[in-house]
Order: structure tokens, then C-alpha cells, then sequence
């Protein structure tokens, strides 16, 4: 990579007082490699601050939709004005060619999906042919940020070797250097939170670590926290979504007592609010998406030399709870169904929401898929309603167009997603709708006096005693 009075030529080495020089000129080049849900946004940050950038992909429509200025992301408010904007001044460029973008770049950011696999064991496959990759691409200089969310130490025992690979001249601190700034930020609220929440900064060393605060400073301008290292920032990522994992189970395995105790958990959940070290949680079909459930097992994963101590006992049960949830959501409505005298076996049952949040388009390891198959299992005939999946095939179920059609002589509709469309519907509707008017509420979004006055037979998780 030549360098200019604008632009550094090893990037590792240049003082980090230099850094806001070069920054407000533009002069740092930055390659996001997967410009996916976090990727995208990241890459468009970068590019909206005045920096050059890349976004690499493997998906091939993905990258031509980009090229060809069409806003991937409908349901992330925002972006799309940032979007047309970077496109229009070039700052942007989306490409499937890695061989392409690294070499010409400064910052190499890998945003790359970590799931997991069905043994609930972490997939690490897309950083490690990526980081394979960069130990023939990677320019002297070059600050690789590894955004995606890992295990704490697989950076440290992991991705440095398979950079460096077998080039002895390619030794992490010297010839290149690795940061880990884990993501933090929610679907839907990203533009939000990019500028909100402050970020983790941890890197192999001092000077890696205040450089790229330093980048990430300028871009998003939210408080910077810098760790000791990749492994605590990883950690302290992890922590805080396992955190809510565990917290979501204690609240559903309540839930559940408090169905039979006759108790409101609402009641019992805006009193403890009250308090100055509470922190609510609410009860829940279950919990979904890319993050939460996988960062549990990723912290389990790194526990498992240490199984014999039982260390982590509390993650493992919290999962197997927020896990049997979709099921306790099937008992309700065969509860409810009885008491208008149906079985589950026959009966129509609307799923209202099958993303696993609200108001985003995405169903990775969403509650709805097990609540959908257990109604398959035990023959009712499922009708789904996402506003976010109209008329397409979810779970080999085609989804219908409209509320009303979902509703339309229903037997039953189960609440699992609280989408906005969901929150303000009238009771009656469903009543008027309805061949017979049961109701499932498994998100607590609807009104029970309004809906039992309507003449609704209602249940909801937690909700004992209403
Ligand atoms: N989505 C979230 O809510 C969220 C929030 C915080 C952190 N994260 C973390 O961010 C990381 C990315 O997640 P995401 O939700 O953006 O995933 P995503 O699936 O939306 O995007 C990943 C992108 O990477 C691309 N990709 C896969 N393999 C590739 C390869 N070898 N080379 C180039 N591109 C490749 C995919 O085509 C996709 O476009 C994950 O580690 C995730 O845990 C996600």
C-alpha cells in the first residue's frame, strides 16, 4: 500500500496522535468483510465519516443490490437515507472479491456470522476461511477488527495462527496487528445504537487498542471502553446477553408458578420495578435471534474443559427453561381450547409473529419454529401472520397476507411476536373474526380486561389470576 502526506502506509506503526489527521482527510481505507445485518451498517458508518470502504461478500445478490443502490435493510430505520448517500458519492463499494479489497485497505473489519451448529457447538467456519484468506492478502500495516461475536481467547488461540499461517513473516504486532470490538447493537435500533452504546475495545496491544478507539471514536462517536485485551472484550460482550438469557428463564420458570399460584406476574414485575436494583425481565415464548441463545452456548463452550466443576450450571438450566417455553405456550392454548371444548388436534390456530423480535424481518432460532412444529405434531392446522413475511413459506407453511385472513375462523390465535401491528388491535375484532374467540397472549401485549369483556378466553404466560 503506497502512502501519501493523507494516507499511512502501515497503519500499526503510525503514532496514534497522527490517527485524527489522516481521518479527517479520509485517508484510511476500511474493508467490512460480511455486510449482513451488523455488517452493512457498519461498513455504512465507516463510509458516512469520510472513510473509503469495501464491503465484502459471498453473496452474490447481496453485493448487486448494494452496487446498484437497493437498500437491503427495510427494516432498519434510517440507513436508507445514509445509504443513498454514500452510494451517490462513492464512499461505498460492495464486492465478492476479497482478493480485490484487502490488500488496497488499512482496516480489515470482519463482521462474519458465528453461529452454531445443531449440537448447539459454535461455527467459527466463516472466520477461519476469511482469516485463511488474509494470511495471503493482508498489506503491512494492517489493523484486522474482529467485530463478530466469539468466545473469549479465540482470537488469542485461534485466528492470530491461522493468519500468520506458516509465513514467518507475517507475526501478529508486527507486520499486521487484531483488535476484537464486539457488537453490541440491537435490530432495528442499530443507527441508535451505534451512537448510544459505548463500545468494547480490546487488541494485542496498547497502541493496536488506542488507534482503533481512536477510528471508532470519529465514526460513531460514542464513549470508547478499552480492555486489557481481545479475550476480556469478548468476555464482557458475552456477559452482558447471558446475563438477559438467565434472567428471561428465572422470569418464565416464575411465569409458570404463577400461573398456578393464581398471581399476575405483571402485578408482581411493575412492583418490583420500584426498587432501584431491579432490573425487569419479562416472561416470554422464548428467546431467539443470532445472539442471545448462541452466546450462552458460546460461554458453555468455553467452559467445557472445566465440566466436572460444574461451573456454569446456571446457563445450561436457563437454556433448557427459555428452551421449553414454546412448549408451555401449546399447553395454554390446549388449556384454553378445552374450555370451549376443542382439542388442539383440528383446531385452527393463528401464530401471529414469527420473527423472534419485534419489528424486524428475521426468524434465526426463533420460539415460533418449535411452537409451529408441535402444532404440525399434534395435527392442528396452523395459520401464520407476520407483517414481515406476507405470502411467502415459513416452517413449509405458506404465511397469509393480512391479519384478518390469519384471524378469519380461527379456533385460537397464539401472540409470539409483539410487532406493532399486534399491539393496538381492538378485542372484538378477533371476536368478530373468530369461529371461536380463544386467545394466547405469550408477549403480554394485550389488554385482559378489555379482551375478557370483549368475550375473549384468554391466557398468557404468567398471567395467573386475571
Ligand atoms: N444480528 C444481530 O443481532 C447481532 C448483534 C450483535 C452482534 N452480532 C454478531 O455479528 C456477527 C454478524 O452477524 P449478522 O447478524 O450481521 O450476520 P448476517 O448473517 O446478517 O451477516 C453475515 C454476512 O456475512 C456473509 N458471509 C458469510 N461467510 C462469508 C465469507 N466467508 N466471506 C464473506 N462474507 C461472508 C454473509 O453472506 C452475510 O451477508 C455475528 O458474530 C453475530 O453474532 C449480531
Amino acid at each position: 500500500m503506497a502512502s501519501s502526506k493523507n494516507n499511512p502506509e502501515n497503519l500499526v506503526s503510525t503514532d496514534p496522535s497522527e490517527i485524527n489527521r489522516y481521518l479527517k482527510s479520509g485517508g484510511i481505507k476500511v474493508c467490512v468483510i460480511g455486510v449482513g445485518r451488523i455488517g452493512l451498517p457498519t461498513a455504512l458508518s465507516f463510509a458516512y465519516a469520510g472513510l473509503p470502504t469495501i464491503g465484502v461478500d459471498i453473496n452474490t445478490s447481496l453485493v448487486q443490490m448494494i452496487n446498484s443502490g437497493n437498500y437491503p435493510l427495510k427494516d432498519e430505520p434510517d440507513f436508507d437515507k445514509i445509504f443513498e448517500n454514500v452510494i451517490k458519492r462513492k464512499l461505498l463499494v460492495a464486492t465478492t472479491e476479497i482478493s480485490n479489497a484487502v490488500p488496497k485497505c488499512n482496516v480489515i473489519i470482519l463482521s462474519l456470522p458465528t453461529p452454531m451448529d445443531k449440537n448447539n457447538i459454535p461455527d467459527y467456519s466463516a472466520l477461519v476461511s476469511v482469516g485463511k484468506s488474509l494470511n495471503k492478502l493482508l498489506s503491512k500495516g494492517t489493523i484486522v477488527v474482529v467485530e463478530s461475536t466469539i468466545e473469549p481467547g479465540f482470537v488469542e488461540n485461534e485466528l492470530i495462527s491461522i493468519i500468520e499461517g506458516n509465513d514467518k513473516r507475517l507475526k501478529a504486532g508486527k507486520y499486521f496487528s487484531i483488535a476484537s470490538c464486539p457488537e453490541t447493537a440491537n435490530p432495528g435500533e442499530i443507527l441508535h445504537d451505534f451512537s448510544a452504546v459505548p463500545r468494547l475495545v480490546g487488541a494485542i496491544d496498547n497502541s493496536t487498542a488506542k488507534i482503533v478507539s481512536e477510528i471508532y471514536k470519529h465514526v460513531f462517536g460514542a464513549e470508547i471502553i478499552v480492555l486489557p485485551d481481545c479475550k476480556t472484550a469478548n468476555a464482557a460482550k458475552l456477559t452482558a446477553n447471558v446475563f438477559r438469557d438467565i434472567n428471561i428463564a428465572f422470569v418464565n420458570e416464575l411465569a409458570i408458578l404463577f400461573e398456578n399460584l393464581g398471581i399476575d406476574i405483571m402485578k408482581v414485575l411493575e412492583a418490583c420495578d420500584k426498587k432501584y436494583n431491579f432490573e425487569t425481565h419479562y416472561p416470554g415464548a422464548g428467546v431467539g435471534g443470532p445472539c442471545l441463545p448462541v452466546n450462552s452456548y458460546q460461554i458453555l463452550n468455553s467452559a467445557r474443559s472445566m465440566e466436572n466443576n460444574g461451573l456454569l450450571k446456571i446457563i445450561r438450566v436457563a437454556r433448557e427453561t427459555n428452551e421449553s417455553m414454546p412448549y408451555h405456550v401449546v399447553e395454554l392454548l390446549a388449556d384454553a381450547l378445552n374450555e370451549v371444548g376443542k382439542s388442539v388436534k383440528g383446531s385452527t390456530v393463528a401464530l401471529l409473529g414469527v420473527s423472534y423480535k419485534p419489528n424486524v424481518k428475521d426468524i434465526q432460532l426463533a420460539p415460533a419454529e418449535s411452537i409451529i412444529r408441535r402444532l404440525d405434531q399434534l395435527q392442528s392446522i396452523v395459520k401464520i401472520y407476520d407483517p414481515y413475511y406476507q405470502s411467502t413459506y415459513v416452517y413449509s407453511h405458506k404465511t397469509e397476507k393480512s391479519l384478518i385472513d390469519a384471524i378469519a375462523n380461527a379456533d385460537a390465535v397464539i401472540i409470539v411476536t409483539a410487532h406493532n401491528e399486534f399491539c393496538n388491535v381492538d378485542p372484538s375484532l378477533f371476536v368478530s373474526k373468530m369461529r371461536t374467540p380463544v386467545i394466547i397472549d405469550a408477549r403480554g401485549i394485550i389488554d385482559v380486561h378489555a379482551a375478557k369483556k370483549a368475550g375473549l378466553v384468554f391466557r398468557g404466560i404468567g398471567r395467573g389470576g386475571v
